[in-house]
């Protein structure tokens, strides 16, 4: 497939699993594992030299996990995917944005005034985020840090076949195994290929 046919918006997923594709516990991350996390950050708060600035989608309770010293998310356009938030719940922020379904998102992203000010437009998951992008016909990349060891977690990443999917190198992101505090993880970067990878969709 050739992805520049993907309309904008482009999403791209960024996602840390471990090896039962746990994502988190009680609604915080399952692990500490700070070289990772500030990849993360970097990856989705850091456009390229250009004037935009990247777009953050965040299901409701990947972003009340956020700690408020960390909301929103960077200097990026925050956009909630939410059916049960208002705008009055982010008032005090600027540039922060709730919608109750991922198309109402794509919807606004478009508009001639915001679509000019976004680069890249990440998916912070969390379970049902992460659904409804790969979902999407806008889907275009998972950023997938894979962690080798299991942790207790509660909430999963959608099981995928990643035969549906094709291996791309991104000189930004860490190469090969990378190691903190004894936990090794590697991170996977997947393209589209026009195919849903998800294997459990109703
Ligand atoms: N490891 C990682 O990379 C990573 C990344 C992100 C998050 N996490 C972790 O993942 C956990 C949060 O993820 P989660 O899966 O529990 O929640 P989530 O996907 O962040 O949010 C789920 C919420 O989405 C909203 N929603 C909007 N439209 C919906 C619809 N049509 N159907 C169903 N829900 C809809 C619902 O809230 P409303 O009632 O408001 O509609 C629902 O409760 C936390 O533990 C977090 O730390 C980990």
């Amino acid at each position: 497939m050739d992805t520049s046919e993907i309309e904008f918006p482009r999403l791209e997923l960024m996602v840390a699993t471990d090896l039962k594709l746990g994502i988190g516990k009680g609604n915080k991350m399952a692990w500490h594992l700070p070289t990772e996390f500030s990849y993360y950050r970097r990856m989705t708060t850091c456009a390229n030299g250009s004037e935009k600035v990247h777009a953050s989608i965040f299901a409701t309770k990947t972003w009340q996990s956020i700690p408020p010293e960390m909301k929103p998310w960077g200097n990026t356009i925050c956009f909630i995917l939410s059916r049960s938030m208002t705008e009055d719940d982010v008032r005090n922020y600027s540039d922060v944005y709730v919608h109750s379904s991922l198309e109402e998102i794509i919807a606004h992203m478009r508009q001639t005034d915001m679509r000019k000010r976004i680069d890249r437009v990440w998916m912070h998951g969390g379970g049902f985020g992460y659904k409804e992008a790969l979902r999407s016909k806008h889907f275009y990349r998972l950023y997938h840090t894979k962690i080798d060891a299991e942790f207790s977690c509660d909430v999963f990443f959608p099981r995928y076949d990643e035969c549906q999917l094709q291996i791309v190198d991104d000189p930004d992101v860490p190469q090969g195994i990378q190691l903190d505090r004894g936990v090794s993880y590697q991170i996977h970067v997947y393209e589209t290929t026009g195919v849903c990878p998800l294997l459990d969709a109703p």
